[in-house]
């Protein structure tokens, strides 16, 4: 056994995968305490384990700053907006390049911000993205529109529109439409300048692409201008805000003022947008050119319902990186961005539901994802998908370990088990589909890390890889990053933790 230690309990617990079955190892152990319950139950993580280990190599091509979103502030067009959840281009170019593919149709079924989409579209592949929320769709359309957008005709307007005193412009009828969440998030003499722009933009700019450029630099600054700060899973308050709730004397620094941040951000798109144009013809390799006539084919919704409707074999290169099983909330993080493009409290409930399962909110999908196989005849497919998850032990080990927690009442949340349970799930189908859409000896590569519920390592890389190998997708690789989560000398040291795995899979179809 690799890693992981202890023995199986001798009548292992036989799981209804969606109804829980209460565990039952306490009795089988008699542990004196959970600690000895959870070390002595993980035969199953080690036998997974030990299944994959030779594959589980550090890629030391691939560190911290590559697989975040940082090395992307610095570059033209994916540093205007702030999209803490991504990755970098240069993962991306790095990446397409090793997979010995060098051009086709690329997927990414949680397309973000679209940094694989873009990047791939200027190596000269086409490429689909499917992306749930509004916010990474919006940044995605604008940045095609400024593709198009006319240089000059920017450069005019620019130099036409005023230079501040947005607050004079003020018009009612664009006034920043709050939900609960985001009241109270910026001073009121910025909101009165927003308002101002937007109304300025709306009534004085004609060219729909110049304008929804205008609409997304304004839409890129608004954490900047506000009292929040987007931090770990949560909008974060600064104690300027005056907020009767929010105790803590956060201050998230210098709050820009509307006109200074508009100026700021107009003058960085202008810039990336006229370089890109001037540095082109010359720069042109063979790959660039052929980028012209390589195409983004954008899709607003979930993936799990875009991704049954896709044909199959037509994908050579997945590319992604689905939400972590960390209950990060997109829809909080994200509620400013979501406000201001217009969706009401209701609305960003819903879309909270549509999302893969990572919070302790979500309710099951399965029997939706059920009738919408039933529909399309393919019964069949949702029983296989359904079976592989059933029949992943190191799931059910730590699923069951979570809910024997829970109901001793030793996790912050209790609802964590059913999330883990419904992440997953949804995982599998998207795992299954991603084989179907695949043509022969594609890719699918794939950026996530490993989650601990108090304690309790959830081996993501393995179960996924596991899914993958049982829906005819050979696992190459499962490369980790030189330094993993969890594993700061404090929390090593309270809880005797290993490193939490950060990692990047390889798999590849039979
Ligand atoms: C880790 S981020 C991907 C970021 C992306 N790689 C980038 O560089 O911008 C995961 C994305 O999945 C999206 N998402 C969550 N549930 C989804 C679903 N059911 N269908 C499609 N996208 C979803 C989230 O909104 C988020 O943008």
């Amino acid at each position: 056994m690799v890693e992981y230690s202890g023995s199986r309990p001798e009548n292992a617990v036989q799981l209804d995968l969606f109804k829980p079955m209460p565990f039952q190892a306490e009795a089988i152990l008699a542990p004196t305490s959970r600690g000895t319950l959870q070390s002595k139950f993980q035969f199953e993580r080690s036998k997974l384990l030990e299944k994959f280990h030779k594959r589980i190599t550090p890629n030391p091509e691939l560190d911290r700053t590559l697989v975040s979103f940082q090395a992307n502030r610095r570059i033209p067009f994916y540093g205007w907006f702030k999209y803490k959840e991504g990755f970098s281009a240069s993962l991306v170019n790095l990446l397409v390049q090793k997979s010995g593919k060098n051009h086709g149709l690329l997927l990414d079924p949680f397309a973000g911000a679209g940094t694989a989409l873009f990047a791939a579209k200027a190596l000269g592949w086409n490429a689909i993205g499917i992306e749930v929320l509004p916010v990474g769709h919006f940044a995605m359309s604008a940045r095609m529109a400024a593709e198009k957008v006319d240089l000059d005709t920017l450069k005019r307007i620019l130099d036409r529109i005023p230079k501040g005193g947005w607050a004079n412009y003020f018009d009612e009828n664009y006034a920043f439409q709050h939900i609960p969440i985001t009241r109270g998030a910026f001073p009121t003499a910025t909101e009165r300048a927003m308002a101002g722009f937007r109304a300025f933009c709306c009534r004085s700019v004609r060219d729909y692409s110049l304008r929804q450029l205008l609409d997304f630099a304004c839409f890129s600054i608004l954490e900047a201008v506000s009292y929040t700060r987007k931090d770990g899973q949560y909008l974060r308050w600064d104690y300027r805000a005056g907020k009767e709730r929010v105790l803590s004397r956060f201050n998230k620094g210098t709050i820009l003022g509307f006109d200074t941040a508009i100026r700021d951000k107009l003058e960085d798109i202008f810039r990336d947008i006229a370089s890109t144009r001037r540095n082109a013809p010359p720069l042109l390799h063979e790959t660039q050119k052929s980028s012209y006539h390589s195409a983004i084919d954008l899709r607003l919704g979930s993936c799990l319902e875009v991704l049954p409707q896709m044909k199959a074999g037509s994908v050579d290169l997945v590319f992604t990186s689905p939400p972590y099983c960390n209950r990060y909330d997109y829809t909080r993080t994200y509620a400013l961005e979501l406000a201001y493009l217009g969706m009401d409290a209701t609305a960003v409930k819903e879309l909270r539901q549509n999302m893969l399962s990572c919070t302790v909110e979500n309710r099951a999908k399965v029997s939706q994802i059920e009738s919408q196989y039933s529909r399309s005849h393919r019964q069949d497919e949702f029983a296989q998908i359904e079976r592989t998850f059933r029949r992943q032990s190191a799931l059910h080990e730590v699923l069951g370990i979570l809910e024997d927690m829970a109901a001793h009442d030793q996790l912050n949340n209790g609802n964590i088990p059913k999330m883990v349970r419904n992440y997953f799930f949804e995982m599998c189908v998207v795992i299954y589909e991603l084989s179907r859409v695949l043509r022969r000896s594609g890719q699918v590569i794939m950026v996530n890390d490993n989650v601990r519920y108090a304690g309790e390592e959830v081996p993501v890389d393995l179960i996924l890889s596991d899914f993958a190998e049982q829906f005819n997708l050979r696992v190459k690789h499962i490369w980790t990053l030189a330094r993993g989560k969890g594993n700061s000398s404090q929390q090593m040291g309270e809880h005797g933790r290993s490193e939490l795995r950060k990692c990047v899979y390889v798999w590849e179809k039979g």
